[in-house]
């Protein structure tokens, strides 16, 4: 996210107060008096979901102004139950936070609950859902996402690009090592790096080649490469979280938010500018007779019906999914590895005796099942995306035996979902055995970090071989402590659930 989501936006309470003009209020009180919501009349016998009490007009935006709404999500969930339905102004939501549930809605469901209605921000950035994360279940959704499978991020592909994970790794080991060098007291900034180099990963599958600098000619501007990341994932990641008040009433749509939509806008045109540059210097690579293992290469040979739009987006999309969720999860891996001691030593004693003086590579994986076991147990306890993009519910449904009617929202609170105290033992708790149970298959499916069913994350696997080779090579190579007097902190910020405080950890190389 890919992702790309916690695609709920909520609003700040003074975005709305600023928008509500005497004569909108009156407006919305005539919708809501003319359009009743139709809870009440559902054509079958079963009880409607569960309601949390907001107040008029708004419903519950005021008790979300935490901005982390999974957790007042999970909150509401221990005295609503698993399944309940908010207001959210003049859109109806059901939220679950149930793993049963949640798979009910990803597969039994699914017919009914495959599509999106996107907010305006992301309306504009996805191009009108020119994008598989961000699109409804229709072919055009079905032909990007096998072209991406196949010629990317499926297990064939992944074969393919193994070389330009291979330099990531080298890549990253080599600047961990030159910081001990040069700073051996300081504490490391592993974002940085580790962000850096998933940002030049995604750039060499999509565009065959990193980038260093670009000149780009409708800003008629020279960018830097921090310049061209700013542009094409740390823009659009706060823009799909920026809210515009008028997506939560709609029937106040006539009423103007200039400042929001030229902000979005000029997002949205710096990154097309950019795109299109990098495009135009990777044709002319390429009709110089240079072929690259690349998805820009397989595009322009294979995908050949794409529109500009089209293919400028299919190539944006992985750029920003890859450069984000992956790095979260590994970071939020190596601040738990550094702050338990015992689980660190264990992981590297494993690693010693499986890969003895090599280096651990993904051959190795099937062999440490302790990694894997980290990796899971981190996508529970710190969901990258922890709230799944929202879903439509376009026609009557069923969830949880309660009737969900057509036009309702459908959140599905992963976090929620991870914390349940009737599935995991103390929940709270980060704790890798959770996963080395014998006879227990682990799979996507048990945290459902990935999503789940036919819209499921494409990039699973590739997150996986990054982030459990990543761990692998730091804690083979290094010993990660955080300072003596480092307070807990598992706060968390933006679209993914970023660690509010990038990790600082004292790293020592160990002895070979
Ligand atoms: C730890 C890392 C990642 C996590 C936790 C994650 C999570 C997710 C989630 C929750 C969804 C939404 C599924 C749904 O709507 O039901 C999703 C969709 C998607 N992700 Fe990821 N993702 C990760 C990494 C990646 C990477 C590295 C890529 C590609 C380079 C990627 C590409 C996609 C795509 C293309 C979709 C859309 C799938 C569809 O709608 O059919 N993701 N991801």
């Amino acid at each position: 996210m890919d992702t790309v989501t916690d695609m709920l936006t909520i609003p700040s309470v003074t975005g709305i107060a600023v928008g509500c003009t005497a004569v909108a209020i009156v407006v919305a009180l005539w919708y809501l008096i003319t359009h009743p919501s139709n809870h009440s009349d559902q054509p079958n016998h079963l009880p409607t979901v569960p309601v949390v009490p907001g107040v008029p007009l708004l419903g519950n935006l005021l008790q979300l102004k935490e901005k982390k709404p999974y957790k007042t999500f999970t909150r509401w969930a221990d005295t609503y139950g698993p399944i309940y339905s908010i207001r959210t102004g003049a859109t109806s939501m059901v939220v679950v936070s149930s793993n049963e549930i949640a798979k009910e809605a990803f597969v039994t469901r699914f017919q009914s609950i495959s599509t999106r209605v996107l907010s305006k921000a992301l309306k504009v950035l996805t191009a009108d859902k020119t994008m598989v994360a961000m699109s409804d279940y229709d072919d055009y959704h079905k032909t990007i996402k096998r072209h991406i499978l196949t010629s990317f991020l499926g297990p064939n592909a992944q074969k393919k690009h193994r070389v330009h994970r291979d330099i990531m790794m080298e890549n990253m080991s080599y600047q961990l090592h030159a910081f001990v060098q040069n700073s051996p007291e300081e504490e490391v900034d592993l974002r940085k790096i580790f962000q850096s180099e998933l940002f030049g990963l995604a750039m060499r599958q999509t565009m065959g080649k990193d980038v260093e600098s670009l000149y780009v000619e409708d800003l008629k501007i020279t960018m830097n490469r921090d310049e061209i990341f700013q542009v094409l994932v740390v823009d659009p990641m706060m823009g799909a979280i920026d809210v515009d008040w008028r997506d939560f009433f709609p029937y106040l749509k006539w009423v103007p938010n200039k400042k929001f939509e030229n902000t979005i806008q000029n997002m949205y045109i710096r990154r097309e500018a950019v795109m299109k540059a990098l495009i135009k210097e990777h044709e002319k690579r390429i009709a110089s007779g240079e072929k690259l293992n690349s998805y820009i290469d397989y595009l322009l040979s294979e995908a050949q019906t794409l529109t500009d739009l089209q293919l400028l987006m299919s190539l944006w999309e992985p750029i920003i999914e890859s450069s984000d969720t992956t790095m979260v999860s590994t970071e939020w891996a190596m601040y738990e590895l550094a702050k338990n001691p015992k689980i660190q030593d264990r992981l590297y004693r494993d690693i010693q005796s499986v890969c003895g003086t090599d280096k651990v590579t993904e051959e190795h994986i099937s062999q440490l099942p302790y990694i894997t076991a980290i990796f899971h147990e981190t996508l529970r306890r710190h969901s990258p995306v922890p709230i799944i993009p929202l879903r439509h519910v376009r026609e009557d449904t069923i969830l949880g035996g309660y009737h969900v009617p057509a036009g309702t929202e459908l959140a599905v609170n992963i976090y929620g979902c991870n914390m349940e105290k009737t599935v995991w033992e103390n929940p709270e708790e980060w704790n890798p055995e959770r996963f080395m149970k014998e006879n227990e298959t682990i799979d996507f499916q048990r945290t459902m970090a990935f999503g789940g069913g036919k819209r499921m994350c494409a990039g699973s696997l590739q997150a996986m071989l990054i982030s459990c080779i990543g761990i692998g090579r730091m804690v083979q190579e290094f010993e990660w402590k955080l300072k003596d007097n480092a307070q807990e902190d598992v706060n968390t910020i933006g679209l993914t659930t970023q660690m509010l405080r990038p990790l600082r950890a004292l790293i020592k190389p160990r002895k070979s």
